[in-house]
């Protein structure tokens, strides 16, 4: 491992092309501060343009939390333009992670609530110890979620269930989370991170470029003023002029693994 940039309130290291970013607050249970969420977001836009790296893995410092939410004793005291600014500040640095151009994999070591769900549903794909519990808790708080989580956990698990979790505000545990296809794995607590290295290990040995345009393609789906099937039309087209896909055509006739370059 080498340890990177230094930040405040996360750790960030990187290993065999895979960019690990730990958040390090563990006595707040990883709570998310206007501090963590900007540390993150530039961590994750630190390597958007890095060819070294080829996935991101982002957990929580220790066993109990991924994040328990946007930090309580931050923002209780906020007026409604302070509460206008978080809120739009946490989507941005949300679309940051939704929209890079790497594979980001949430391994979630333990509560993911609020912020913290809303955290690990911008990543592109999520694994999960048996001891992870998921919720939006904010109803409790008398506020809704603020980092699109009325959005994405609908579009992860449906309306009505969304609706369900969002209006109770109670937890799930990792095995329903699994059922409702809000994570794609759950692992013992030790086995998360080599689950997460796994997949991108197998990610890795694909074209960067088509990795790229599948993350473009598919969030285009849920982008109002985009239409999927022209951003997919022209990102399909595209690849016709480039070099991975001579090199990928050309293995799969000879008989041999592709050897892409990334143009
Ligand atoms: N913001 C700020 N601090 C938080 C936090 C949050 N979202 N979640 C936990 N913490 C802090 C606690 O205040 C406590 O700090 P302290 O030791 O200085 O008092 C520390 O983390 C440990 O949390 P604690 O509540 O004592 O742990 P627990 O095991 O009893 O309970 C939870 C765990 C997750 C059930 C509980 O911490 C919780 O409900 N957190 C808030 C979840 C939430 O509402 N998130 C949405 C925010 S919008």
């Amino acid at each position: 491992m080498t340890a990177t940039a230094m930040y405040q309130t996360i750790i960030t290291e990187s290993k065999d092309q895979i960019f690990y970013i730990t958040i390090n607050r563990e006595d707040k249970l990883n709570a998310l501060n206007i501090q963590t969420l900007s540390d993150i977001k530039n961590a994750v836009l630190s390597i958007y343009d890095d060819s070294t790296i080829r996935g991101v893995i982002l957990t929580g410092k220790g066993t109990k939390a991924f994040a328990a939410g946007a930090d309580i004793a931050e923002f209780a005291n906020f007026t409604v333009e302070e509460g206008t600014k978080m809120s739009e500040e946490g989507h941005g640095v949300l679309r940051a992670i939704d929209h890079c151009p790497k594979p980001v994999i949430a391994a979630i070591n333990g509560f993911a609530l609020g912020g913290g769900n809303e955290l690990a549903m911008s990543c592109h794909i999520r694994i999960c110890s048996e001891r992870a519990r998921f919720g939006q808790p904010e109803v409790n708080l008398g506020i809704t979620p603020g980092y699109a989580g009325t959005q994405r956990l609908a579009q992860l698990i449906g309306k009505g269930r969304a609706l369900e979790f969002l209006m109770t505000g109670d937890m799930m545990d990792a095995q329903t989370a699994l059922n409702y296809g809000l994570v794609n794995y759950v692992v013992p607590q030790e086995q998360l991170i080599s689950k997460a290295e796994e997949l991108l290990n197998k990610i890795k040995t694909k074209a960067p470029m088509a990795i790229a345009s599948v993350i473009r393609c598919v969030n285009a789906y849920y982008e109002k003023r985009a239409d999927g099937n022209d951003v997919e039309i022209n990102e399909f087209g595209n690849f016709f002029g480039s070099e991975d896909f001579i090199e990928g055509t050309k293995a799969f006739l000879e008989k041999r693994p592709a050897n892409f370059k990334g143009n």
